[in-house]
């Protein structure tokens, strides 16, 4: 038992950021440190860690603690465990009292499956150095292989004796029971027999996080047909294949370092890669990529390269694995190795500079290795080729950020040769099922009002901005655009915005922002008129809003021109005048955004966007709004929480806040009814 003046020494020596930092990535943000919170899943940091107070705390899920409770909670460690890593860590002597024979005796079960694994991988790694016959196969074997001693040794490797009883004689002789034998997996208890599970195999010991043993892979070295290459261990209450990634102990820091992670197929492409120098690297050995191994990884980066061996058959089985990456918010690339190369055999035949080079040469994102891998086999088959944009366009309709899937849709729109706006529609369709929607038949546009006809649409067109990104305008620049090149000079009566602006006050005055000039004037008996493009570019200047999306942005400055300079707008000679980076995009925004021949010919009369022109520019501007008023809202909870957690005063964040809740208030209340009216 760990005295209390050791315990007091070790709690004394821990740096809460750290012993964090070890599994956490964190960002400087003020006096604290912030990052993805490793006890539930999120996207966006709410972890945060306080090196002057040594406590962590989760203001997603709740968490907290100081660095010995992150231990415990975070490895799964009983109290005692936490404190010998944390010992570990900052060296200190552990002093103990004498364990008494209640406490042996009260070990929990997996503190003894622990032992038990400990003394196996000790009891393999004796029998290789050692033993005349571990040495002559086992070791020789490794050296062979060209594996140094130094890496040998880093990785733990063994040799188990090609004996019935080697590990069982050994390990009943220092006084562990045959069923612990049996719980861990290494004897084989059946009616007739007993026998060690891993006989005359090299070993590789399985770690976990912290880089306890928790099972063992063991590959055979005679060719024996009726035997696997690599006996594993089965899973026990220490050890959970789906959880675990081999290598994973050794790679975390870097991992963090490189903000990359390699992910490679087997035991010696980690060892391979290590002794190149290369350590952000793990294995999912054997199993197929698991959710969790793929959170796993997601603590310490968002950046999988995944490194194939040039066999295809492999790569398609694994493809499906890779969307789960994808799923799971993170960015994937893949290297290819040349036919017949590994990550383990390439690496030992070129230098580490060479393997380095190729790794960042040869790595392309997933989507573009995919497209090109089934590209080549669809050659002059449109049918095949149809099954293919599909598949492409379902991959690229998990991933959960929508200007990744945008880029990601441009890029396959020029791998395929096919055109963008095919794609979207495509992906629309599939976001639109997948978020569980009953969908076209139920809404098909044969409906007696062309109004609810409109009104179909416009759902499905607000909901496809919901599926995009919470704080992305695109789509609102691409709508304002659309209005201005096609409505730029029309007159419309502005509705009355003060009804809206009726919101309890809450801290003071009603402020009255966020509506253009013209809303803030006094309430008057008669709408106002207005020119469209003035009513834009007044919210807009009202607001502060500029537009990210570089062509749109680019269309926008032209439209400011026309204003500055006064002059009318006249869409064939401003498209004419545009210069050629901006024309095409101009052009497929002039062309009407439904087609509606379709319900022509069922008798439905459509009414055009110029009929409700008022409500189209306003609720462009308004959605727009909302979103600008959303993102900085998330900034204020943001920096309320981060003040709020070192205890600086937000009384005036707090108000800020307040104001921008009610204008969102106000936002909403526009959309719903002037919207839907
Ligand atoms: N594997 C396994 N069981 C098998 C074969 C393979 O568990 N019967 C797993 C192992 O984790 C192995 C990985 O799949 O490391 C990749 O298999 P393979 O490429 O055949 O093995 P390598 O690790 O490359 O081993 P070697 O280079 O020694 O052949
Ligand atoms: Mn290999």
């Amino acid at each position: 038992m760990i005295n209390q003046e050791t315990k007091e020494r070790i709690l004394e020596a821990c740096r809460i950021e750290e012993v964090v930092g070890d599994f956490v990535s964190l960002k400087k943000r003020g006096a604290n440190l912030l990052g993805v919170c490793p006890f539930h899943n999120e996207r966006t940091p709410s972890f945060t860690v306080s090196p002057a107070k040594g406590f962590f705390k989760c203001f997603g899920c709740g968490k907290a603690g100081d660095s010995v409770t992150f231990m415990m909670e975070h490895e799964h460690l009983s109290f005692p465990e936490a404190l010998r890593y944390l010992a570990g860590k900052y060296n200190i002597t552990i002093e103990e009292e004498a364990p008494s024979a209640e406490m042996m005796e009260a070990q929990s079960q997996r503190e003894s499956l622990f032992a038990m694994m400990d003394f196996a991988k000790n009891f393999y790694v004796d029998y290789l150095w050692n033993n005349d016959e571990g040495i002559a196969i086992g070791l020789s074997y490794f050296r062979e292989r060209g594996f140094t001693d130094d890496i040998i040794r880093k990785f733990e490797l063994g040799f188990s004796p090609d004996k019935w009883d080697g590990l069982t004689s050994s390990a009943t002789g220092a006084g562990y029971k045959e069923e612990i034998l049996e719980k861990a997996g290494l004897l084989i208890i059946n009616e007739q027999k007993k026998y060690d599970r891993f006989r005359g195999r090299v070993m590789f010991p399985v770690t976990s996080l912290t880089g306890r043993t928790i099972a063992f892979g063991a590959r055979i070295l005679k060719t024996d047909p009726k035997s696997p290459k690599y006996l594993n261990s089965p899973e026990t209450e220490i050890y959970f294949k789906s959880k675990s990634l081999y290598g994973i102990s050794h790679a975390k820091k870097a991992i963090v370092e490189k903000d990359v992670c390699y992910l490679v197929e087997g035991y010696t492409d980690v060892i391979s890669l290590h002794q190149a120098g290369i350590e952000n690297v793990v294995a999912s050995s054997g199993t197929s990529l698991t959710v969790e191994q793929i959170r796993l990884i997601g603590r310490y980066t968002k950046n999988i390269t995944v490194l194939y061996d040039g066999d295809a058959a492999g790569i398609k089985a694994s493809l499906r694995g890779i969307n789960l990456i994808l799923e799971e918010g993170m960015n994937v690339r893949v290297v290819l190795f040349p036919d017949g190369e590994d990550p383990d055999s390439y690496s030992r035949k070129v230098s580490t500079v060479e393997l380095l080079e190729y790794l960042s040469k040869s790595a392309v994102d997933f989507i573009s290795f995919k497209t090109k891998l089934l590209l080549s086999e669809t050659a002059g088959d449109p049918i095949k080729k149809a099954g293919l944009v599909r598949d492409i366009v379902e991959t690229i309709a998990v991933v959960p950020d929508a200007i990744t899937r945008a880029a990601y849709l441009r890029q396959a729109s020029t791998l395929m040769e096919m055109s963008e706006a095919v794609l979207i529609a495509e992906m629309n369709k599939i976001i639109r099922a997948r978020n569980n929607r009953q969908s076209e038949e139920q809404q098909t546009p044969v409906q007696d009002q062309a109004g609810e006809v409109l009104d179909n649409i416009e759902k499905e067109y607000a909901e496809e901005q919901l599926i995009n990104d919470e704080h992305s305008t695109e789509v609102h620049e691409e709508e304002i655009i659309r209005i201005l090149l096609n409505y730029a000079e029309e007159i419309f009566p502005l509705p009355d915005f003060n009804k809206y602006l009726e919101v309890e006050p809450v801290k003071g005055k009603q402020k009255k922002k966020g509506l253009g000039r013209e809303a803030e004037e006094e309430e008057k008996p008669e709408l106002q008129h207005i020119k469209v493009k003035d009513f834009i570019f007044d919210v807009l200047k009202t607001d502060g809003i500029s537009f990210t999306n570089e062509g749109y942005a680019g269309l926008l400055a032209e439209f400011a021109n026309l204003i500055t300079t006064e002059a009318d707008y006249d869409a064939q000679s401003f498209i004419n005048n545009l210069n050629p980076d901006l024309k095409p995009l101009a052009i497929s925004l002039v062309t009407p955004k439904y087609e509606l021949a379709d319900w022509k010919s069922k008798g439905i009369i459509v009414r055009l966007d110029k009929d409700r022109i008022d409500k189209t520019v306003v609720d462009a501007m308004v959605y727009i709004q909302k979103k600008m008023a959303n993102k900085k809202a998330m900034e204020f909870q943001n920096e309320i929480k981060e003040r709020s957690e070192v205890g600086a005063d937000i009384d005036e964040l707090l108000a800020h806040y307040q104001e921008l809740i009610n204008l969102k208030m106000v936002l909403n209340r526009i959309t719903n009814t002037v919207i839907n009216k």
